[in-house]
């Protein structure tokens, strides 16, 4: 995927109708993967360390980006009919973080 800089160009590409995955890739951009790092050990509590989980709680690591993207994104809407806590949980990122935080789990197991 061509790396894009900045978030304003990723409003010139939404209102070129370019579509949301350059976006997203936009918008991943601007998170540097120590803050992602940090933002994802606010996870490791309940979804295990690095996303691994051993509890009934699922597993995050591994799992598709796009459709970790779309879950965080409907807990955030309120539109997750399973959810218990992660609707308030995720009201608390930003769609920026969500992304970021999609392709750090949705990425093979990390050292
Ligand atoms: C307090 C415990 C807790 C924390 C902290 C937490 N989660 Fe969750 N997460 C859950 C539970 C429980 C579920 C199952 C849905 C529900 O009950 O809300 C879940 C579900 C999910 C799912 C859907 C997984 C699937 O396979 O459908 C995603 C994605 C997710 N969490 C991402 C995150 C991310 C990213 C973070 C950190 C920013 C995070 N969670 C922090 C408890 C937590």
């Amino acid at each position: 995927m061509v790396p894009i800089p900045s978030s304003g160009l990723c409003a010139v590409l939404l209102s070129l109708a370019l579509g949301p995955m350059q976006c997203a890739a936009a918008l991943a951009a601007e998170l540097s993967a120590p803050s992602v790092a940090v933002l994802a050990g606010g996870c490791a509590n309940c979804h295990g360390p690095d996303g691994l989980s051993s509890s009934a709680i699922p597993s995050l690591r591994g799992q598709d980006e796009a459709r970790l993207r779309a879950r965080m994104q409907d807990f955030r809407a309120g539109r997750a009919g399973d959810a218990t806590v992660m609707t308030r949980l995720m009201k608390a990122y930003d769609e920026a973080q969500i992304v970021a935080l999609a392709r750090w789990f949705a990425a093979e197991a990390r050292p």
